[in-house]
């Protein structure tokens, strides 16, 4: 139904002087116009829109007959296999070269239309290409719309190390359609979910709990449950960005809950596993090393635990990586500092605390209870 849309919300953040608005409006893909029109600088010329094979077929047309309604925005789409494979510099490189085929100047913009993959590949693209262009982020799936879309990192891989090269670039407009989530397969939303927990328990007791008392409206994905959750944490991201966007106050760092073990799990299991499955156990066991520490009490372990299951989020691996390959991972940590690893550890539901004094050993306990044999 080109043209219908229902406002869910809208803010705005700002970092040095420029405004990034994040809309949550469902059917808004295919209303894209009306935004556009207010969002883009006067006088944009050729564009192009950024996609993969899966999101391209399902809603990439309808967005570009929307461009060109009264926006009257020419975009020409470019579309790249789907996967963590496309966020790399050859593909930037062929995303370059169709910029420059298609003339993109200074005058043009970027729009992503996909998940994180697409966002962190389109938005470093546009913070590069003429020393950077604006642009859009249509993220689609819940991973991207509660958090790789908000809050300016982009990024690419190179072999072996993930996201090491990137740069901070905003972009102009966040258009966030929770009704484009209907077509996500079932293991990508509920990965998605661990980023929400994750928000709930570093940062808010109401959303922790609202979470466990909308459990199944969330996995049923009832759309008004869908877009209050979307809503509720981009509030809480699209904040701690404003309030620490260059990762200098500590606040932002604390996002990092739950990814320090995570990422290694990720690392060592050849990126077989979703990042957010990875988040989520990397969360129990930074629930319990902040246990063993003394830092968080049983029941707060427990009810994390009981809210993962709810979420059917994993809670063990059935076959868990060795822990020297973790433990190297660990240590190639990029938010390590000075050689140590910095924990985002709890003492509560909403109560983070930051430690780069955790003895290894207590690490590996952690580690160790999420082999499924020792899974509760
Ligand atoms: N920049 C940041 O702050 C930040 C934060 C979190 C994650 N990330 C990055 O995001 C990436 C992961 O993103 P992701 O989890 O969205 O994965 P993804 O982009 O690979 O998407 C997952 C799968 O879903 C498909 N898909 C996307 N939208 C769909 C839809 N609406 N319907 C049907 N299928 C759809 C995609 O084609 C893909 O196959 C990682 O590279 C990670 O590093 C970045
Ligand atoms: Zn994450």
């Amino acid at each position: 139904l080109p043209g219908r849309f229902v406002r869910v919300s809208e803010l705005q953040y700002n970092i040095e002087g420029r405004t990034t608005s994040v809309a949550v409006e469902r059917g808004s893909l295919c209303a894209i116009q009306s935004r556009l029109t207010t969002a883009l600088p006067g006088g944009v010329s050729q564009s192009v829109l950024v996609t993969d094979k899966v999101v391209g077929p399902l809603y990439a047309a309808a967005v570009v007959a929307a461009a060109r309604g009264t926006a009257n925005l020419p975009l020409t789409v470019f579309e790249m296999e789907s996967g963590e494979a496309s966020k790399s510099l050859g593909m930037a490189e062929r995303i370059y070269r169709f910029l420059a085929d298609h003339r993109v100047g200074r005058d043009g913009i970027i729009l992503a239309l996909g998940g994180g993959v697409v966002t962190d590949l389109a938005g470093f693209v546009a913070a590069t290409w003429m020393r950077g262009i604006p642009w859009i982020a249509c993220p689609t799936t819940l991973e991207a719309q509660i958090d790789a879309s908000i809050g300016g990192k982009t990024a690419v891989n190179i072999p072996g190390a993930k996201n090491l090269v990137g740069a901070f670039h905003h972009p102009a407009l966040v258009l966030i359609d929770p009704d484009c989530l209907k077509t996500l397969p079932e293991r990508d939303y509920r990965a998605g979910l661990a980023e929400s927990v994750k928000h709930a328990a570093v940062f808010s007791p109401d959303l922790f709990a609202w979470h466990e008392q909308n459990a199944a409206a969330i996995l049923q994905r009832e759309p008004a449950a869908v877009a209050e959750l979307i809503e509720r944490n981009v509030r809480i991201k699209a904040g701690v960005v404003q309030r620490d966007p260059y990762e200098c106050t500590g606040e932002r760092m604390l996002l990092n809950f739950g990814h320090t073990i995570g990422h290694a799990i990720e690392e060592c299991c050849g990126f077989s596993l979703r990042h957010g499955e990875c988040v989520a156990l990397g969360m129990l066991a930074a629930a319990r090393l902040s246990h063993a520490l003394k830092l968080l009490d049983t029941s707060s372990v427990n009810r994390l635990a009981r809210l993962m299951e709810m979420l059917e989020l994993p809670r063990g691996l059935d076959q868990p990586p060795e822990w020297s390959a973790v433990q190297e991972s660990l240590h190639r940590d990029k938010k390590s500092c000075g050689g140590r690893v910095r924990w985002v550890l709890l003492r509560g539901i909403g109560q983070p605390t930051v430690r780069d004094d955790v003895p290894i050993d207590s690490v590996r306990e952690a580690f160790q209870s999420l082999s499924v044999s020792s899974a509760t």
